[in-house]
């Protein structure tokens, strides 16, 4: 991990994943800048964002990486998930099939990480409520049966987005 800055006591490598266009880089782009993008892009490459909190006295520092969850960018792994002590696992509540998709992450995450590795399961676009193809109760047993930490969130209306990193980040520290 190489030495760490003045001042943090704690620095952790977090790594978001799921389905292309669930929500993943805005979740993240509202968590470190509290903005939105309702056109946001496709991720390509790997990007990663920091943001410290303080945590029981503590100063945290969160490397958070995205990238794409679009099939053909595939080729990332390995070192996408080198050192990660935790997930950010995101579908969307609207589109059945990323939820679908969730054991397929988490196999894969499972690979190229440690067993014990601290997975936040988040289904993303809460305000769309109205299109829900995901029942609460679904995920829930799901996050029971993997071990998982689950939350609904919006990062369009920045609802329990600060809760599931936050979360997140109290179970890897
Ligand atoms: P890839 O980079 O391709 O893996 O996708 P991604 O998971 O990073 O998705 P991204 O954050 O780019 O969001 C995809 C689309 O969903 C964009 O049009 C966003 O504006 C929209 N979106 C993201 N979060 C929300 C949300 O909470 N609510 C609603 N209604 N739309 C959202
Ligand atoms: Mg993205």
């Amino acid at each position: 991990q190489g030495e760490l800055e003045d001042g943090i006591d704690y620095m952790f490598k977090i790594v978001m994943i799921g389905d292309s266009g669930v929500g993943k880089s805005q979740l993240l782009n509202r968590f470190v800048k509290n903005e939105f993008n309702m056109k946001s892009k496709a991720t390509i490459g790997v990007e990663f964002l920091t943001k410290t909190v303080l945590m029981d006295h503590k100063v945290v520092k969160a490397q958070i990486w995205d990238t794409a969850g679009q099939e053909r960018y595939q080729a990332i792994t390995t070192a996408y998930y080198r050192g990660a002590t935790g997930a950010l696992l995101a579908y969307d509540i609207t589109n059945r099939q990323t939820f679908d998709h969730i054991e397929k992450w988490l196999e894969e995450l499972r690979m190229h990480t440690d067993k014990n590795i601290i997975v936040m399961l988040v289904g993303n676009k809460s305000d769309l409520s109205s299109a829900r193809a995901v029942p609460v109760e679904a995920a829930k047993d799901l996050a029971e049966r993997e071990n998982l930490f689950f939350i609904e969130a919006s990062a369009l209306e920045s609802k329990n987005v600060e809760s599931a990193f936050l979360g997140l980040l109290s179970q890897v520290y």
